[in-house]
């Protein structure tokens, strides 16, 4: 099957596993939420014409009964080609759980060994859009970094607005960007949707900051791949076994301190795929009618930079496991 026709089949994937967990949106039950979505993505993934490995998923296999990191997925007949897959099924779980702006559902794929064996600890990360392509540097303090794209983009620091998580780890950071006169806006979770948002003109979001998940940096920089962001990061290490965890996932000789540029984290031809769960800043959140669902998804390819936004309306007569009996019964698989 043709790349462009895969990244149309992948956005099916996401779109199944964002119905399934918007239905439990502020039900205040994020393992539920987490699971459905889980339980959703894996049983799409069968009608997918790849041989795929997961690289980035829910953890390793003794964790995570599904979607671990080493499991296949996907058709696997004859012809159809062998991928990596760095996945998401609900990138923001506390976001569904409570109802907050910018859950999402993602998928990036790529050729074999594309993306970075990212370990789960954490990563500091700066991204920004195509204005901050070669300007960023994580090695320069955040008030240069505003400085320096303030320049590529010819506005005032003030004008800019840095993205950062809101996290007590992040009061110096904050402290020093509040310092620098940026407005800053401080999410609850999800920096994968915050990266985009750099990449997205009309956002009001110039640059993400901070520290957050490893796996969601290698998820943010192949969508940046597709956008023609930028983003930089590097892992964070509090205690030794947080480095022991990084040699095993990433080999004995990786040098696991260095900065990881966007190409190191993710590469090739990258297909991208993210549906909005709830509504955030770059897709809305899954929406229930009588007689159907709507969707509304991000499709990417690096190789062709297109960005198509995809509203898809869904038939509960054809897709009866989309309506709210179809629902309990997942919710019933689960308890
Ligand atoms: P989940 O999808 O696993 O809930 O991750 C949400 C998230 O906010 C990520 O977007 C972010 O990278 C990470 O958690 C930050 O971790 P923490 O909540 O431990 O600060």
């Amino acid at each position: 099957m043709k790349e462009r026709n895969l990244a149309l089949e992948l956005v099916r994937v996401t779109e199944a596993a964002s119905i399934a967990c918007a239905r439990s949106m502020g039900q205040g039950k994020p393992n539920y939420s987490d699971q459905l979505a889980v339980n959703a993505m894996r049983a799409a993934f069968d009608s997918l014409h790849i041989a795929g490995t997961v690289v980035i998923g829910e953890g390793e296999r003794d964790e995570a009964p599904m979607l671990y990191i080493g499991e296949e997925v996907g058709r696997r007949a004859g012809p159809d080609p062998e991928m990596d897959i760095a996945l998401d099924p609900l990138e923001g779980t506390n976001l569904c759980a409570y109802g907050r702006p910018g859950a999402l559902s993602v998928i990036a794929m790529a050729p074999r060994g594309c993306f970075l064996n990212a370990p789960d600890i954490y990563m500091n990360k700066v991204a920004a859009g195509p204005a901050g392509r070669g300007v960023i540097d994580i090695e320069k303090t955040p008030t240069q970094n505003l400085a320096n794209l303030a320049d590529a983009k010819a506005v005032e620091i003030e004008d800019m607005t840095a993205i950062i998580l809101d996290r007590p780890r992040h009061e110096e950071l904050i402290h020093e960007i509040r310092g620098a006169g940026a407005r800053i806006r401080l999410i609850e979770d999800g920096d994968v949707d915050a990266a985009i948002a750099t990449c997205k003109s009309d956002s009001g979001i110039d640059i993400l900051f901070g520290i957050g998940g490893a796996p969601e940096g290698v998820l943010a920089a192949a969508a940046l791949q597709c956008m023609g962001g930028d983003i930089q990061g590097q892992l964070m290490f509090y205690e030794d076994r947080e480095r022991e965890r990084a040699h095993q996932v990433m080999g004995d000789d990786a040098d696991i301190e260095a900065v990881f540029t966007r190409q190191d984290l993710a590469h090739g031809e990258i297909l991208f795929a993210a549906t909005g769960v709830t509504s955030g800043g770059m897709l809305d959140g899954v929406r229930f009618y009588a007689d159907g669902c709507r969707t509304h998804s991000l499709v990417m390819r690096s190789k062709s930079g297109t960005v198509r936004i995809i509203e898809a309306v869904h038939n509960f007569e054809q897709k009866p496991h989309y309506t709210l009996e179809g629902f309990h019964q997942k919710m019933d698989a689960i308890e």
